[in-house]
């Protein structure tokens, strides 16, 4: 994989969880920056080697990367509250986080009150529900985009954040919320955060200028984004990797490289449609525990499907990805047998991703091609000859290059191709 001496964006090109923290930690060694730009501790990124296991929520995963920085860009949501205590759990595993992690003065600021309008949204939709992490994500963009939200540089300014959260307690006269008491515990953190609070879009221009390199890190996947996932069964920020650019104050033209993180098959959490689920309970359940596709965030058990050639050529169309990196082929590979959906019918006529309203995704008839594998017992070169061949199974489908794949949990175990 030749990145060079060039800024990368890394994104999910399905329904998150495609295994993003994993590759972010490999390949931030050639950075020196890694930004994370949207969504907020909705996120869970597994990073496992052979010195420590972590699931970061907010922090960017190259934290374990001593010679980085992170950045949480103004895109980013952020939860103080969990977000000290991760970057405690980060200390406590002896990594040295001084000077390394900054935090635009623009992201916004989940207060409590977003999480009980995540609760009460949910509640109110009933069968209807998203299934989101209920970490408050809908509501703090909503407040965002409705000019009432709280941003960080606010914390620090009493005046104005105690006017932003009376106006907010009128706004949500039905939530019971304890405006006051947030104002005193926000002025409480505001001390605490203050060392880590910049200008980050000016960091990140002087980085780049001055010959820096710089890896943006995507949560969640494309099928998730606010446009172009599969609303309203999807996430409220923007996954695909043009937000990396607009989330961080930084000029168009200055990513050269793309790079899309594939799960060998699909999984999901949460409501909404998934052509290519798989039917077979048992066949799902023995995936599930064999890949342990829980949720890293809520725990909840994810939805099991066989990896879906119209979606990912949606996603990696809309994202523009010059290169791609597949996951799990070690939970592929134990399969006896395994299938991917090649197309996809309406009606009784083929189409595509683009031409389905989300509401026509549920019902499409999907065509799959069955492949060998290899069964449980599996042997390092084994797995590196099956993914050898599955990368160019995805390659010739979607007409991207495979650059690599991961075949274990741990950092090290992944092969260049
Ligand atoms: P989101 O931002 O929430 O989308 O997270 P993510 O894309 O970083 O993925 P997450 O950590 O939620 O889930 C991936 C899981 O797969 C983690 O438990 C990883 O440790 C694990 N994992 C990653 N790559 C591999 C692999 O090649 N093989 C196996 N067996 N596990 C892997
Ligand atoms: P929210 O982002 O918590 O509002 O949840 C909205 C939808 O996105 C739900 O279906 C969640 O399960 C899903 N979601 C949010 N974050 C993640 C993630 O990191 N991985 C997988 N699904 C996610
Ligand atoms: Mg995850």
């Amino acid at each position: 994989m030749n990145l060079g001496k060039n800024n990368l964006i890394i994104f999910g090109a399905q329904w998150g969880d495609e295994g993003k923290g994993k590759i972010v930690d490999l390949l931030s060694k050639a950075f020196d920056y890694v930004v994370r730009f949207n969504g907020g501790p909705n996120a869970g990124h597994t990073v496992e080697n052979s010195r420590l296991k972590i699931v970061l929520h907010q922090l960017p995963s190259g934290i374990l990367n001593r010679r980085c920085k992170v950045i949480l860009s103004s895109g980013v949501v952020v939860d103080l509250d969990k977000l000290k205590s991760e970057i405690d759990q980060v200390h406590d595993l002896g990594v040295n986080t001084k000077g390394r992690i900054l935090i635009s003065n623009r992201c916004h600021i989940i207060l409590s009150l977003h999480k009980h309008l995540d609760q009460f949204l949910e509640t109110v939709k009933g069968s209807q529900a998203v299934g989101t992490t209920r970490s408050g994500i809908g509501p703090v963009y909503a407040t965002k985009s409705s000019y009432l939200g709280v941003r960080i540089e606010d914390i620090f300014d009493s005046t104005t954040l105690r006017e932003k959260l009376k106006i907010l307690h009128k706004v949500y006269n039905h939530i019971n919320w304890n405006w006051q008491q947030q104002y005193e515990h926000l002025v409480k953190l505001g001390e605490q955060f203050k060392p880590y609070v910049v200008s980050t879009e000016k960091v990140l221009l002087q980085a780049i200028k001055s010959g820096k390199t710089v890896l943006f890190e995507g949560a969640q996947g494309v099928l998730l984004d606010n446009n172009f996932g599969t609303y309203p069964y999807c996430t409220a920020s923007l996954c695909v990797p043009g937000s990396a650019i607009v989330n961080s104050g930084i000029p168009l033209n200055n990513v050269k490289n793309i790079l899309g993180v594939v799960k060998c098959y699909t999984t999901r959490v949460g409501q909404g449609p998934m052509p290519s689920e798989i039917q077979d309970l048992n066949l799902a359940a023995q995936i599930r525990e064999l890949g342990h596709e829980y949720g890293a965030t809520t725990g909840r058990p994810r939805r099991i499907g066989w990896l879906d050639i119209p979606a990912l050529k949606y996603a990696l169309k809309i994202s523009g990805a010059n290169m791609l990196v597949l996951t799990k082929v070690d939970i592929l590979a134990k399969l006896p047998k395994f299938a991917f959906v090649r197309s996809y019918k309406l009606d009784g006529k083929k189409t595509d991703w683009f031409d389905l309203s989300t509401a026509q995704l549920s019902r499409v008839q999907t065509k799959v091609r069955w492949l060998k594998g290899i069964g449980p017992d599996l042997s390092t070169k084994e797995v590196i000859s099956f993914g050898k061949m599955f990368s160019k199974v995805v390659e010739d489908n979607v007409e991207v290059k495979v650059v690599g794949f991961s075949f274990s949990p741990r950092t090290e175990d992944f092969y260049y191709i």
